[in-house]
C-alpha cells in the first residue's frame, strides 16, 4: 500500500489522487474554498496549501506520492489561512448578518473555523454589478471570490458554459455567457449544479430566502471540518431543513 504521511499520520493513496483527495478519504480536513471532489483541481484559493517536505504547495492540485511528510494543521499554517480568509473577506462585501448565505456560508465557516475575529485589513466595499434579471437566480458580483466552482460546475456538471472570468488582479471578475451579458439570456436553471454551488452568498435562490432559519444552517450544526459535507451543502442550498427531517421522524417540528 502506497502512503503519505500527513501530520504524523500514514494516510493511504491511490495512483492519480491528490494530496487532498488522499486526505479527505482518511477523513483529514484541509481548509479548502475551491476545491469540490469530482471537479477539476483549481488551485486558486491557496487555503489548501500545505507544506510537503518542507515546501508550501496546494494540496487540491498536488499528486499524492509515496513518502511525502506533509504539515497541515499547524499555528503557522493556519495563521497563514486565516490571513487569507481575512483578504477574501475584505474584497468583497461579506456583511454576514444581513447576507442571505449566513450559516451555509463556507466562506463564514471557515472563518469561524480559523478563529478569525475581524477583517484586519482596510475594507474595499466594492460595487460590482448585480444581476437580478433571472427568474429564479440572483447573481450579486459583490459577494463573489472568483473560485470558479460555478465555472466549472456548469461547465463539467450541467454540459453549459454560463459563467467564465474576465479582467486581471483586482479587476477579475464573474461573467455570464449570454448574448447581453445577463443572467435572464443564458441557458442556465435551477436544477442545474451551477446555481447551488457557490460557496458564498454571490448566487442566490429566489423566492425562498430564510426558508431554513437560522439556528437551523449547515454550519449551525456542523464543523466546516467534517469531510463529508459536500454533498450535504448541496442539499442544503436546496432548501433542505435537517431539523425538519428529524423532526418530521418524531411527529412534526419541535415535536409537536
Ligand atoms: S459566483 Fe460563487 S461559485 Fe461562482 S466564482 Fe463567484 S464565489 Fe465562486
Ligand atoms: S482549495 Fe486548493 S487552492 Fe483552493
Amino acid at each position: 500500500m502506497t502512503t503519505i504521511k500527513i501530520d504524523g499520520i500514514e494516510v493511504p493513496f491511490k495512483e492519480g489522487q491528490t494530496i487532498m483527495d488522499a486526505a479527505l478519504a482518511a477523513d483529514i480536513y484541509i481548509p479548502h474554498l475551491c476545491h469540490k471532489p469530482g471537479l477539476s483541481p483549481h488551485g486558486s484559493c491557496k487555503l489548501c496549501t500545505v507544506d510537503v517536505n518542507g515546501r508550501a504547495v496546494s494540496s487540491c492540485t498536488m499528486p499524492a506520492e509515496e513518502g511525502q511528510e506533509i504539515e497541515n494543521n499547524t499555528a503557522a499554517l493556519n495563521e497563514t489561512r486565516k490571513t487569507i480568509t481575512q483578504m477574501l473577506f475584505i474584497e468583497g462585501n461579506h456583511l454576514c448578518p444581513s447576507c442571505e448565505k449566513t450559516g451555509d456560508c463556507t466562506l463564514q465557516a471557515i472563518g469561524y473555523h480559523l478563529g478569525m475575529l475581524d477583517g484586519h485589513f482596510p475594507q474595499f466595499y466594492p460595487r460590482r454589478e448585480v444581476d437580478a434579471s433571472h427568474g429564479s437566480l440572483v447573481l450579486d458580483r459583490d459577494r463573489c471570490i472568483v473560485c470558479e466552482l460555478c465555472v466549472r460546475a456548469s461547465r463539467e456538471c450541467d454540459g453549459k458554459d454560463v459563467f467564465a472570468i474576465s479582467g486581471r488582479g483586482s479587476n477579475r471578475h464573474l461573467i455570464v455567457n449570454s448574448p447581453t451579458g445577463r443572467l435572464a439570456d443564458s441557458d442556465i436553471e435551477l436544477d442545474d449544479m451551477a446555481a447551488h454551488i457557490c460557496p458564498v452568498g454571490a448566487i442566490l435562490i429566489k423566492d425562498h430566502g430564510y426558508e431554513v432559519p437560522i439556528g437551523r444552517r449547515t454550519f449551525d450544526l456542523h464543523s466546516v471540518a467534517e469531510t463529508d459535507l459536500d454533498e450535504l451543502i448541496l442539499k442544503k442550498t436546496t432548501h433542505h431543513d435537517e431539523a425538519d427531517e428529524s423532526a418530521e421522524k418524531e411527529g412534526g417540528v419541535y415535536g409537536v
